[in-house]
C-alpha cells in the first residue's frame, strides 16, 4: 500500500477549511473572499484542503466544490471527515456519497472519522466498512481524528489490506498531546495532522487580553484566557524578535515550525493576505539557532496538554445527531 504522505503528493503546509462553514467565526469571514483565497493557496501549491461534512452542515464542502469546479483534480487533494455520529457501517455509504456530491469529485483521497464514534458502534465493523469504499475507488486513504492510540490500533486490526494512515489532532507551539499518543503514532508510521496550527489565532500575536477575537468559536476557547496571554507572552516575544530579525511575519513563523516538528499543520484563513502568508510560510527555512530560541522559550513555558477525548461518545447517535444542531 503506497501512503497519501510518501513525502511528495503533500504539500508541507495545508489549509484548514471550518471557517468555511461561515458559522462562529465572527467578523470578516465572507463566502466570495474565503472562496478567492482557496483558490489562491491551490495555485501556489498548497494542494492539501482539510474539511468536515459538519464543518458549516455541509457549506464548507459546497464552498469547496464552488472554488474547485475549474481546476484539475489533479491540483489538490480532498481531506474531509465523517462525523463522529455518522460513524457506523450503516451510515458510512450514505455520508460519503453527500460529501462527495457537495465537492463536486468522484474520491476523496483522506477520508478521516471525525472523533472516536459512540461506544454503541463496533469499530471493526466500521472500519471493514471504509476498507471497502477504498476497494470500490471512492475514498483513497483511512484516516481519523481525536483517536487514541488503543483505538487506531483496533481499526488497524479489523482492516486487512489498508491501514489508518494519519490521526488528525490539536497540535500547535503552546498546545499538545500527550507524548505517549505521539510516541504510538511516530512508532506506527501514523501521520500527525495538526489542527489548530495557529491556537485559533492567538499565536498570530495580534490579539491580546484587551483584544479578543469575535465569534462564538474562539468566545469559548480557554487559550484566549489572561493567563494564557500572561504565560505566553515570552513565547510570544520570541517569535515576534525573530519575526523582526528575518523579516517574516509570526504567523509565517509558527508555520514553519511546526512543519520542522514533522507535522502537516492545516492552518485556518478569512482573505487571501492570509493565506498568501501560509504560502510563503510553506518555503520558510528555520536556522539551528532560531530553532534553539524558540525550543529555549518552550522550556521555560511548557506547552499545555490537551485531551483527545472532548467529544459525546456516550450518547448514541441520534442523540449526538440531534445536540450538533444546536451549535
Ligand atoms: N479535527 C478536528 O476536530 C478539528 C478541530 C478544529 C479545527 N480543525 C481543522 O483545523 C483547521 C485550522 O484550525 P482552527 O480552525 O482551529 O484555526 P487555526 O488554524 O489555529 O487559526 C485560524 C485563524 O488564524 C487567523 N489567521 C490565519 N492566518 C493568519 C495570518 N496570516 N495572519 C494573522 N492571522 C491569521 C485567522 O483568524 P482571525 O484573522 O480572524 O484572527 C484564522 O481564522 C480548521 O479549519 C479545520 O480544518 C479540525
Amino acid at each position: 500500500m503506497v501512503s497519501l504522505f510518501d513525502g511528495k503528493t503533500v504539500s508541507g503546509i495545508g489549509l484548514g477549511t471550518w471557517q468555511l462553514g461561515l458559522k462562529g467565526w465572527g467578523a470578516g469571514y465572507e463566502a466570495k473572499e474565503l472562496v478567492d483565497a482557496l483558490q489562491t493557496g491551490i495555485k501556489n501549491g498548497l494542494n492539501f484542503i482539510d474539511t468536515a461534512e459538519i464543518y458549516g452542515m455541509g457549506r464548507s464542502e459546497t464552498l469547496i466544490g464552488e472554488a474547485t469546479r475549474d481546476l484539475d483534480r489533479k491540483e489538490y487533494l480532498i481531506a474531509t471527515k465523517l462525523a463522529g455520529f455518522n460513524a457506523s457501517e450503516r451510515r458510512v455509504k450514505k455520508s460519503l456519497t453527500n460529501s462527495l456530491g457537495r465537492l463536486k469529485v468522484d474520491h476523496i483521497d483522506l477520508y478521516q472519522v471525525h472523533w472516536e464514534p459512540s461506544i454503541y458502534t463496533s469499530i471493526p465493523e466500521l472500519f471493514k466498512a471504509l476498507e471497502t469504499e477504498v476497494k470500490e475507488g471512492l475514498i483513497g486513504h483511512i484516516g481519523v481524528s481525536n483517536f487514541s492510540a488503543q483505538t487506531i490500533a483496533r481499526a488497524n486490526n479489523s482492516m486487512k489490506e489498508t491501514r489508518v494512515e494519519s490521526n488528525q489532532i490539536k497540535f500547535n507551539v503552546v498546545e499538545r498531546p500527550d507524548s505517549k499518543l505521539l510516541e504510538y503514532m511516530k512508532t506506527n508510521n501514523v501521520k500527525v495532522i495538526g489542527w489548530s496550527p495557529l491556537a485559533q489565532g492567538f499565536l498570530s500575536g495580534k490579539y491580546s487580553q484587551d483584544r479578543k477575537p469575535s465569534g462564538g468559536v474562539r468566545r469559548i476557547n480557554k487559550i484566549f484566557s489572561a493567563s494564557n496571554f500572561d504565560k505566553y507572552a515570552g513565547v510570544l516575544s520570541v517569535f515576534r524578535r525573530l519575526s523582526e530579525e528575518k523579516k517574516a511575519s509570526i504567523v509565517q513563523l509558527i508555520l514553519a515550525y511546526e512543519k520542522h516538528l514533522g507535522i502537516l499543520p492545516i492552518p485556518g484563513f478569512k482573505n487571501s493576505e492570509q493565506v498568501k502568508e501560509i504560502v510563503s510560510a510553506n518555503s520558510l527555512e528555520l536556522s539551528t539557532r532560531e530553532i534553539s530560541s524558540i525550543e529555549v522559550s518552550l522550556q521555560e513555558n511548557a506547552p499545555l496538554e490537551t485531551s483527545i477525548g472532548f467529544y459525546p461518545r456516550l450518547l448514541p447517535n441520534f442523540l449526538a445527531r440531534l445536540g450538533f444542531l444546536f451549535i
